[in-house]
């Protein structure tokens, strides 16, 4: 194709002037050729050396899986605009129509979003006391275990054995800045770590708990693996353990059962100690319900709560909300 051959050390104005007459062609690589450097063209100009050479085709730029996958037409509206990553793993969750086309879709996904090795589709809801989802393998390795990055921790896991979703990733932040240094802190439910390992960042000791083995063989990888020396790792049912503990700050993160684990959570707390507690809450009504439920907890066991914080933590299904409440226990 035709180019335009100039000296390198004008490359950089006169490549913006063959914008600015609308010459520059589009999708190839510029080429270098020892002092002079050549620009693909569309089309004669004026004023400049002229040559013909051939140039490498640039892989068009994608922002959106959309972009590039085949579905029909009829069903282009129901592809989803976002997914989860974690580590290079994505998952997706797809509409029953779209389920026969899970491979082109998980196979476009893999085209513009080079980092990521395997795609698969939600098979099910969070579901069982591990709080894992079934999983259906769409496109790339079929492999579940990766390692991924969050607020400066490394957190290795397996997405169909354990529960992880990066969607916490602020809230956890917003738990790590309120601790303290010198705090003993428990998390109740830790899974592999995200809250545990972060907070031990500050705190003088954590104890994390979880009922589900994987978790906490992930959890005890995590440990090595970001260097901490101060999390201690409990396996089993945290109605075990709660009340042995006491803890200066105690996080729950079960939204789905938190509210069965108030008297553990209030036995291992210490006067003044406050609870991170997670729920889920209609969007019209988000705390009421939960904080009807801690004040009775709490006078059943002789204690008072002062809530410090309310927040939505993010939506959870239509209409629905993740919630959080701080509470101090005196
Ligand atoms: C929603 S996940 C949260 C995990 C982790 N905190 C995170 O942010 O990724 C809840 C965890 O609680 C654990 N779990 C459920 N019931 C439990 C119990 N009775 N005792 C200890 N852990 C439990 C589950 O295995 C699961 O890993």
């Amino acid at each position: 194709m035709l180019a335009v051959k100039v000296p390198k050390r004008e490359a950089e104005k006169i490549r913006k002037k063959l914008l600015e007459l609308g010459v520059l062609a589009k999708g190839y690589a510029i080429k270098r050729e020892g002092d002079f450097v050549l620009f693909p063209v569309t089309g004669q100009v004026e004023g400049f050396e002229l040559v013909e050479s051939e140039f490498e085709r640039l892989e068009k730029r994608y922002h959106s899986y959309r972009e590039v996958v085949e579905v029909p037409e009829e069903l282009r509206p129901l592809l989803p605009s976002s997914f989860d990553i974690i580590g290079d793993i994505a998952i997706i969750e797809l509409p029953e129509k779209l389920m026969p086309y899970g491979r082109v879709i998980g196979e476009a996904i893999l085209k513009v979003h080079r980092h990521i090795k395997a795609v698969f589709a939600k098979g099910s809801k969070v579901e069982g006391e591990y709080r894992v989802r079934e999983l259906i393998h769409l496109a790339g390795e079929s492999r579940t275990e990766t390692v991924h990055r969050e607020n400066g921790i490394r957190l290795k896991l397996d997405v169909a054995r354990v529960y992880y979703t990066p969607r916490l990733a602020t809230e956890r932040r917003r738990v790590f800045e309120k601790t303290q240094p010198g705090e003993v802190v428990f998390d109740m439910f830790a899974g592999v770590g995200p809250y545990s390992i972060l907070l031990a960042k500050r705190a003088k000791l954590v104890f994390a708990c979880d009922i589900n083995p994987w978790a906490i063989r992930y959890l005890e990888e995590n440990v090595r693996l970001n260097k901490v020396n101060n999390v201690v790792p409990i396996l089993g049912d945290v109605r075990k353990v709660a009340g042995k503990i006491k803890a200066d700050r105690v996080v729950m993160n079960l939204p789905k059962f938190a509210d069965r684990f108030l008297r553990e959570a209030m036995m291992s707390v210490k006067p003044g100690g406050i609870v991170h507690y997670y729920g889920f809450g209609p969007e019209e009504d988000l705390f009421s319900e939960h904080e009807v439920k801690i004040k009775a907890v709490a006078k059943e066991l002789g204690l008072s709560v002062e809530f410090l914080d309310r927040r939505k933590v993010r939506p959870y299904a239509p209409r629905q909300f993740n919630i959080a409440i701080d509470f101090k226990v005196e």
